[in-house]
């Protein structure tokens, strides 16, 4: 392994931008299929690994939604949470903000509180038993109706405690963040946080929507915002963080090569950046695998893999005390 390699593992970090339903690996969908009496498309899981080439945002959410069928009861959603968890223990992952899709299973007639229970029980046993501290953010589905969206957030406020922020995600082109303007305003109306999907393949307009209606805290992915001079200017201004997913770009046609990754150029121009494994099941790796991946793409140094860790821990959702503890243990990697 080379000694830049071994530096990322030992890298403190947190993740931002993790989709919990894409972090289900093809061996639990097998084993919840089988415990659910569920019939899968496939006959093994070399045989789902191979259907996961992707030529677009769409090409995967299709997989993706239909992958999250298997997930029936709340010890499932307990067992796909704790499944990341350990990734992150096994990878120095110390904090993680992850989102959830309630409206995909919602719409199959799983209940909203066995989603969240399940989920949160796990998030609660990885704080007391691998010491990771977690926060939850629930996406809109875009593709869906903002009425769809109102209804699934009135279905989260008895769980509010539960939730510290909303998101919006799936299919992006054609479901600019405007058309969601309402419900997020009723979100922040209600204390929560916000964050969305802008510029992974829509334009950098839906970047500018992101931050001007739905008055976002944290922008993901943005990677189109570096076509519109403008707009970098205004986001390095805010210093508003963008949680970039390196592996997930690749697998996803956002760009054609990780040689090509915009991660170095968005740091040079003193953006925010933050390295994040988005569906780490379906895009070939969880945190490490990509900050390695991209370091090696793109020629990145320590100092770099040190900011990166750095402006996770600032963009977090965690309170100043909880980000000074993390950020001493960066220094403290730093001095090694
Ligand atoms: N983009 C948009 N929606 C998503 C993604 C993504 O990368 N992953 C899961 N839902
Ligand atoms: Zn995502």
């Amino acid at each position: 392994m080379s000694a830049l390699d071994k530096f990322i593992e030992g890298l403190p970090k947190v993740e931002l931008h993790l989709h919990i339903e894409g972090s289900l690996e093809p061996e639990l969908m097998f084993s919840l299929a089988q415990r659910n009496k569920i019939k899968l498309p496939f006959k093994s899981v070399e045989e789902v690994r191979k259907a996961y080439d992707f030529g677009n945002l769409q090409d995967f959410l299709d997989i993706y939604y239909q992958g999250m069928g298997v997930l029936q009861v709340e010890q499932d959603f307990y067992d796909l949470t704790w499944a990341y968890l350990e990734k992150c223990a096994a990878q120095n992952v110390m904090h993680v903000e992850i989102f959830f899709d309630p409206q995909g299973h919602t719409a199959r007639g799983i209940k909203f509180g066995t989603v969240i229970n399940g989920i949160t029980r796990a998030l609660d046993d990885g704080k007391k038993k691998l010491g990771i501290s977690s926060h939850l953010i629930m996406c809109f589905l875009r593709h869906l109706s903002e009425a769809d969206a109102f209804q699934t957030l009135e279905q989260a406020l008895p769980y509010k405690n539960k939730i510290i922020g909303v998101g919006l995600d799936s299919s992006e082109k054609g479901h600019p963040p405007s058309k969601f303007k309402n419900v997020f305003a009723k979100a922040r109306a209600e204390g929560l946080m916000t964050v969305a999907h802008a510029g992974e393949e829509g334009p950098p307009e839906y970047v500018w929507e992101a931050l001007d209606l739905l008055k976002v805290n944290r922008l993901d992915h943005g990677n189109r915002s570096l076509e519109d001079p403008r707009l970098i200017a205004r986001l390095v201004k805010e210093g508003m963080a963008l949680t970039v997913c390196p592996l997930s770009n690749l697998k996803l046609c956002v760009v054609k090569d990780l040689r090509n990754h915009p991660l170095k150029k968005m740091l040079e121009l003193g953006l925010k950046a933050t390295v994040n494994s988005d569906d780490p099941a379906y895009f070939g790796g969880y945190m490490n695998d990509n900050f390695k991946a991209v370091a090696k793409a793109v020629g990145l140094e320590k100092s770099h893999l040190l900011t990166l860790a750095r402006n996770s821990i600032n963009a977090s959702f965690l309170n100043d005390t909880e980000k000074k503890a993390l950020l001493q243990k960066v220094d403290a990697y730093a001095r090694t």
